[in-house]
């Protein structure tokens, strides 16, 4: 019997049905369906024998779904009741027992926050290849000179291993963000059912348990309306996403010749239809250009949430493409971030000439008469005095005489040239987490101890 008296209108059917995506939850279906079972035999809700029936049979579909032979049909709604109708032809009439003391709401938030979880593991792995990559490149060029940016203008010279590691510890924080994520999904919403309870003394702690989740939800009505872990893994997604984009950015702008600074392997290339001596940086700028995608399905979630009346609502259905989404997305930046980084020649001499510009040595130049007990607010304009004579003369600095100096500024002695001398200002950047080698070696090697 149905309650209704009308087939469905097959507009109706299409915009209703999530069988086109949610397929992929098939393996935490089954999976969540098995601990169900087992759970209700343990409780007598459902026979020995018609557990048996019904685990034999979600063996048979797991092996389908694997196998890519799962017969799904055209008046499959959704995955959940895809496999109960398999389960069903297959179990016969115990199959009909599958569905006890559970809602498809429960079912549902269920298979998602499994997802979830599994993702941010997957995420959190990949993460850490990637920082191993990025700590091994930037053993790699530890001592290399570069001119370090602010405004995109050369600004102080830094180490190549220094800036590299700056994306590391961006990486380090985007684990860390998932495993919030995680935290954030280890309550089991099943036994909430349709959204009061169920009508049996079911066991939710022992479905825990075995599903992974480390405690139930409290409240069957949050628990089924609840996807604040699918904003959770779109939030840290869409914020690793952006990371990437800024790596990205920067591959792009260094291996373009006016910058000359890298180029990645040919693996991580493609040419050009028309221009034979193309080599274009493809993968940098997909990297750059994916953070938006992800960051939008964050925002399109909080749309399809904001202001929803409790519990469950069909809207909720529009959680899936997005995660889905999300998810393959930032897993395979990560993989092809990682590869292109693998691949990557930077280019010595050029960075070495680049950040050899005297004029990054202002700064410098500045803390020299500090030190000489000059208040820095004025040795920032003696500079940049100095700056100017030089700019306007078509000179650098250390070209500027001993006359034009004390011109200047009465401190300024020999000690001026010795400051503009290589290497120095680098050197001299002793801070905490400042660039001086001593600093990147220490730098690297608690780096190192976050990595497994
Ligand atoms: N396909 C649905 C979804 O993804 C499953 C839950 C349906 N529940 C319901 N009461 N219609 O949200």
């Amino acid at each position: 019997m149905s309650r209704f008296a009308q087939p469905q209108d097959d507009a109706f059917r299409a915009l209703n049905a999530s069988i086109g995506f949610d397929w992929r939850l098939g393996p935490y279906d089954v999976a969540q369906s098995r601990a169900h079972v087992r759970m209700l035999a343990e409780r007598g809700i459902v026979t020995g024998e018609d557990r048996d029936t019904l685990l034999s049979a979600l063996d048979d579909v797991e092996r389908e779904l694997d196998e890519g032979r799962f017969p799904f049909r055209e008046d499959d709604e959704d995955v959940h009741m895809a496999i109960e109708r398999r389960v069903t032809e297959i179990a016969g009439p115990a199959g009909g027992r599958l569905h006890t003391a559970r809602s498809r709401n429960d079912q549902v938030a269920t298979d998602v926050a499994m997802f979830v979880r599994a993702h941010a593991l997957q995420a959190r792995e990949r993460l850490e290849a990637l920082m191993a990559t990025l700590a091994d490149l930037a053993e790699r060029h530890l001592d290399w000179p570069m001119p370090g940016y602010t405004h995109l203008q050369r600004a102080q010279p830094v180490y190549v291993s220094h800036h590299l590691l700056a994306y590391f510890w961006m990486f380090d924080r985007d684990r860390e963000r998932f495993g919030d994520v995680l935290r954030g999904a280890d309550r089991l919403p099943l036994g909430a059912g349709a959204l009061a309870g169920v009508n049996f003394a079911t066991d939710r702690r022992a479905l825990a348990a075995e599903l992974g989740f480390s405690a139930v939800a409290e409240n069957s009505i949050d628990a089924v309306s609840n996807r604040d872990f699918v904003l959770d893994f779109l939030a840290a997604a869409a914020t690793c996403a952006t990371h990437l984009s800024r790596l990205g950015a920067e591959v792009v702008l260094w291996s373009s010749e006016e910058f000359g600074f890298c180029e990645v392997s040919d693996a991580f290339a493609s040419g050009s239809s028309i221009m034979p001596q193309k080599k274009n940086p493809d993968a940098a700028e997909l990297l750059r250009a994916k953070a938006p995608r992800i960051a939008g399905h964050l925002v399109a979630l909080h749309g399809v949430l904001h202001g929803l009346p409790l519990t469950y609502n069909k809207d909720m259905q529009e959680d899936k493409e997005h995660l889905f989404d999300a998810a393959d997305t930032l897993e395979l930046c990560l993989v092809a971030a990682r590869g292109m980084l693998e691949g990557i020649a930077l280019r010595r001499e050029r960075l070495a000439a680049a950040s050899g510009d005297e004029f990054l040595a202002a700064t410098d130049v500045a803390d020299l008469l500090v030190r000489k007990g000059v208040p820095f607010r004025e040795s920032h304009g003696v500079v940049a005095g100095l700056v100017r004579s030089a700019l306007e003369s078509g000179r650098s600095l250390s070209a500027l005489s001993r006359e034009e100096l004390a011109a200047h500024h009465p401190a300024l002695d020999d000690d001026f040239y010795a400051v503009l001398g290589e290497g120095a200002w680098l050197e001299s950047k002793v801070s905490e987490g400042g660039t001086a080698l001593v600093r990147v070696r220490e730098q690297l090697e608690l780096a190192r101890s976050r990595l497994p």
